[in-house]
């Protein structure tokens, strides 16, 4: 245990207790600075704050690491499922064959959807964004599931939890279905998650459909890579949401809202329209000078972290799958040459070195996803589909802590001190 941390405080000293974890920086205990002082620490972008104890995920943002309950991210990218990964940050450890497999028949006989949710898609435009339709029908999910929005019953959190991990898919395939006008496709119990999800999105009634094995698992992989990331903007607010004891599919909807934000799970769509605009290597000079430029808003999408000083480890597997899908499927998209050459370049400017700016989980994943045929408004959908696991994950750690309670930040309020009223025949 470390020493105290010592303050002084408008004259007045106080010591707090320094926590450690199990790897990672300690922390500060603050929670009785404010009733010892009357002051509020403060920091609005949360650089400096740890918002809750969890076991789930581990980053070393200097030495781009990530560890899901311990296990390396590139291990489990590489031997790993989609479904084992959600059975052990849901639990702990990594199943048995036997475990895996209930859990694993558990999730898809939760994967059909109400059918009247069907028609619940039929009020949105065909051309409304999968996201906006991803937030509306996750909200409506408690409108049609009721008997699992109990979160003081364990056992209702245990079956809204599946819930949620077995309907993604199924939702997310009917929003590209209802983008594209065609007829929404039920589930196929007899494939695996991701399969399943592949013959959902691109399977037709008019003819029968094979899922290709290496498109399988280059998918299960990049659902892996985006399971879960500690206490990211999108998580944090599920968390938040939670914590007021709301129910877990509005809490889900709310983390999905955060999610679509550019600067976090929309990135992937915006880092390969990027490099669509970009189009040929020869360009790249020029938007990496507009990165550069303070006067303009422009930033390289898929570049960047606010934890990865170094380079983020899933966006190494997501280069490799890159490599690897394109070589299986014979596919030649110039732009992975360009995302590959702009990479060089930004991380030989000094700029970027200096900021360590290094590629993102969001850099890549676009260019496979394009391969495979999904149309960029699907990008943030499929991050939301996967990261719904350490949602929801994270979600059951908070309601089931004890020393849990709603999340209620102060301010340094700038606004006028008191003032009187003037009627408006005064003003
Ligand atoms: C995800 O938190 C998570 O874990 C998120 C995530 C997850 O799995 O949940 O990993 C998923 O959201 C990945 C990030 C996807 N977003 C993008 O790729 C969008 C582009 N990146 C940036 O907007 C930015 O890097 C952030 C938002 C990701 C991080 O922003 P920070 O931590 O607030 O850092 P910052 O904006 O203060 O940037 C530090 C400096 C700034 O320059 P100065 O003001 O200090 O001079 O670096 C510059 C920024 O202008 N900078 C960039 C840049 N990113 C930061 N300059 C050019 N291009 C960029 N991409």
């Amino acid at each position: 245990m470390a020493d105290n941390a010592k303050l002084q405080v408008a004259g007045k000293d106080v010591e707090f207790p320094v926590r450690s974890g199990t790897i990672g920086p300690d922390v500060v205990d603050i929670r009785k600075l404010y009733a010892q002082t009357g002051a509020f620490t403060y920091d609005p972008g949360f650089t400096s704050t740890a918002s809750c104890d969890s076991a789930l995920t581990y980053i070393d943002g200097d030495e781009g690491v990530l560890l899901h309950r311990g296990y390396p991210i590139g291990q489990l990218a590489e031997e790993s499922s989609f479904m084992e990964v959600a059975y052990l940050l849901l639990n702990g450890e990594l199943p048995s064959g036997e475990e895996l497999g209930n859990f694993t028949t558990t999730i898809s006989r939760h994967t059909m959807l109400h059918e009247q949710l069907a028609t619940f898609y039929r009020g949105f435009r065909r051309d409304a964004h999968p996201m906006a339709i991803m937030c509306g029908v996750v909200g409506a999910l408690s409108a049609f599931y009721h008997d699992s929005t109990d979160i003081t019953d364990p056992t209702q959190r245990t079956i809204a939890s599946h819930r949620l991990i077995a309907k993604m898919p199924t939702i997310a395939a009917m929003a590209y279905k209802y983008s594209v006008g065609q007829p929404f496709q039920y589930p196929d119990n007899s494939l695996s998650y991701t399969g399943n999800f592949l013959k959902m999105t691109f399977g037709v009634p008019a003819e029968p459909y094979e899922v290709n094995p290496v498109v399988e698992k280059a998918l299960d992989r990049i659902f892996i890579l985006h399971a879960d990331h500690e206490q990211n903007a999108s998580t944090s607010t599920v968390r938040l949401a939670g914590s007021s004891g709301a129910n877990p599919f509005a809490c889900m909807a709310a983390g999905i809202a955060c999610l679509w934000g550019p600067a976090h799970g929309g990135a992937n769509e915006a880092a390969l329209n990027m490099l669509r605009e970009i189009g040929t290597p020869e360009r790249i000079p020029e938007y990496i000078a507009r990165a550069k430029n303070k006067d303009d808003p422009f930033r390289l999408m898929g570049f960047g972290h606010r934890v990865y000083k170094n380079y983020d480890p899933r966006a190494t597997v997501m280069q490799k799958t890159v490599r690897e899908v394109f070589e299986s499927l014979g596919v030649n998209d110039p732009v992975f040459e360009t995302a590959l050459r702009l990479e060089e370049l930004a991380l030989s400017d000094d700029y970027f070195i200096e900021k360590k700016l290094f590629p993102n989980v969001d850099f890549y994943s676009g260019v496979i996803l394009s391969a495979i045929g999904f149309p960029t408004t699907m990008f943030t959908a499929l991050f939301a589909l996967a990261r719904t696991v350490g949602w929801v994950a994270q979600w059951n750690e908070m309601i089931s802590d004890p020393e849990q309670k709603i999340g209620r930040p102060r301010q340094l309020y700038t606004g006028p001190a008191q003032r009187d009223y003037v009627p408006v025949g005064q003003r």
